[in-house]
């Protein structure tokens, strides 16, 4: 039975597009069984919807409590079946409890090449601002687990990009984000096909 994969999203969505893409083309064997967005007018709605995917807006905001919001989303996740997390732009921590629950079942991709130029606050044009500021040769992306620290957990996957003369935090964002979705999915497929495993801080197995 192929792996059931939740997607959470706040913006674009273009590395959930990308998975959708792999999955259609026959390279990537999972079900995506859920997505979550804590934006409404995120595009991606409109993708999983248009995929039969249920898809829930859902944001710590909507609740009284961390605790309610916490208890909903677990009970969904359940509902749901979910196996892996997979977080693609999703720009809220997820609850302690959750990564507990879902270690090593929780997938992010960064836009540059972890530990450097990671942590709180260091997203998207923050990310390609500090590579070029720093004159760093190149950047890339990383794809990781979660763990309890932003952009800490075991390494799954990097890939290197070129930063050049000529760019600017625009055009590297750019560059990073095809190598991105070129990507993410073969971390997620060496996943499902139990290629991996996690011993401490290491990822062994072949991607
Ligand atoms: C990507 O750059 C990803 O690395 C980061 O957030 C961005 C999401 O882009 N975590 P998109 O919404 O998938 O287009």
């Amino acid at each position: 039975m192929a792996l059931r994969c939740a997607v959470f999203a706040s913006g674009g969505g273009s590395n959930f597009h990308a998975l959708l893409d792999r999955k259609q083309a026959g390279d990537l064997h999972v079900d995506f069984v859920l997505f979550i967005g804590n934006n409404s007018g995120a595009p991606a709605f409109e993708r999983a919807k248009k995929q039969a995917i249920p898809a829930l807006h859902l944001a710590p905001s909507h609740f009284a409590s961390e605790e309610t919001y916490t208890e909903r989303l677990s009970a969904v996740l359940h509902e749901h079946g979910v196996e892996l997390i997979i977080l693609a732009g999703y720009m809220k921590k997820l609850p302690l409890s959750v990564i507990k629950e879902f270690r090593y079942r929780i997938v992010n991709i960064h836009p540059g090449l972890l530990p450097s130029f990671g942590g709180k606050g260091m997203y998207g044009s923050h990310v390609h601002d500090a590579v070029i500021a720093y004159g760093a040769k190149v950047s890339g992306v990383t794809v990781h687990f979660v763990d309890e620290e932003y952009d800490h957990g075991p390494i799954i996957l990097q890939r290197t990009v070129e930063v050049l003369d000529t760019d600017d935090p625009h055009t590297l964002a750019e560059r990073v984000l095809k190598v991105e979705h070129a990507s993410y999915w073969q971390a997620i497929e060496a996943i499902a096909q139990g290629r991996i495993k996690v011993e401490k801080q290491r990822v062994i197995g072949k991607v």
